[in-house]
């Protein structure tokens, strides 16, 4: 094959992504060798499950998009001053997607005429590329580095190659993927990667009536569903496996004790799964679960002790109308 001479996608491919492991095979050997078997929701993403996901933010039962659209565009003005818009800064977007409700913040930083540029982080390539395009049209003259990578990968490699002021967006209840203690975790590694003067807007879906949540993932047009029976189809082609969708079915619920959104994949009959790369098979029991994500609900409460444990303090809370969602602007105390 002959390399082609120019390259169309102007992403940036940090090294470790550009290797063809990503991941998938380790992940899924482990998870289904377990009992209750588990499948990482980090691999849901590929370009079909990163489009099914825009979907889903389209639904009217998934309430997370609008209220965090709600909290951006009404209070975008006082987000900006807040995070101080006079000293130039980079504005990175840690899982970026379609950047819906960045573009609320981009439009009123161009418009004011603001230094910064901005720098989207996402592991899906494809859909980075659609962003830049989008960008480009939108505002052509917008500064944009596109990160292929995963959010810790891609901070060590600003940091390397261009150390200036942060303001770092982990919008969506992107965190809410966590068990708690690996979100916690997640905080505390990313404030070693900031400086006094960067911040961290993080948006979080807070507890509300259960079954609000539970329509949110388990919606009657089945988009969810499909987003979740997606993971098989792509361990179907890039394991040549052979699971039949139609023998699993989407299940979600929400555990108050704890605060998680779960979803589940569940056999619906005895059955054997062959996948060829890993050169294993793995036996089903009727209705047996594959735990397949974790969206996990906060209280303020317990983000304000995540924060101040990470050495953060919280310096504004900005909620919806319905206080069903909050972002809330960390600032790492000094220390
Ligand atoms: C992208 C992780 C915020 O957990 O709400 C949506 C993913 N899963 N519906 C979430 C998701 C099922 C979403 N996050």
């Amino acid at each position: 094959m002959t390399q082609p001479t120019t390259n169309k996608s102007l992403v940036n491919l940090l090294p470790q992504l550009v290797s063809t492991d990503n991941g998938l095979a380790q992940d899924v050997r482990q998870g289904l060798s377990q009992n209750p078997k588990k499948l990482s929701s980090r691999f849901f993403y590929d370009a079909k499950g990163s489009q099914l996901f825009q979907q889903i933010m389209e639904l009217p039962e998934y309430y997370l998009t609008k209220l965090e659209h709600q909290i951006l565009s009404r209070q975008r003005k006082e987000i900006l001053y807040a995070i101080d818009t006079a000293t130039p800064f980079q504005l990175v977007d840690l899982g970026a997607g379609d950047a819906y409700k960045t573009k609320l913040l981009l439009s009123e930083l161009v418009a004011s005429k603001v230094d910064f540029s901005y720098v989207p982080l996402d592991i899906s390539e494809d859909q980075l590329n659609l962003l830049l395009e989008d960008l480009h049209h939108r505002w052509p003259q917008l500064p944009v580095t596109a990160l292929a990578a995963e959010y810790f990968q891609g901070l060590a490699w600003l940091n390397q190659e261009k150390p200036q002021r942060k303001v770092v967006l982990f919008l969506g209840s992107n965190i809410g993927n966590f068990h708690l203690q690996e979100a916690q975790e997640f905080l505390c590694t990313l404030r070693k990667s900031l400086n006094p003067h960067d911040s961290l807007l993080l948006g979080l879906d807070l507890r509300k009536d259960p079954e609000k949540m539970r329509r949110a993932y388990a919606d009657a047009a089945g988009v969810t569903s499909a987003f979740n029976l997606n993971l098989l189809h792509r361990i179907n082609k890039e394991l040549h496996a052979d699971f039949d969708l139609d023998q699993f079915q989407h299940f979600a619920e929400y555990d108050p004790l704890e605060g998680t959104m779960r979803s589940f994949l569940i056999s619906r009959k005895a059955q054997q799964v062959h996948i060829g790369a890993l050169n294993e098979t793995f036996e089903f029991e009727a209705w047996e679960a594959i735990h397949t994500e974790n969206s996990y609900k906060f209280s303020l409460r317990q983000v304000e002790e995540m924060a101040q444990a990470c050495g953060y303090r919280v310096q504004d809370v900005y909620t919806d109308a319905s206080h069903g969602f909050a972002d809330v602007l960390l600032r790492p105390v000094e220390s």
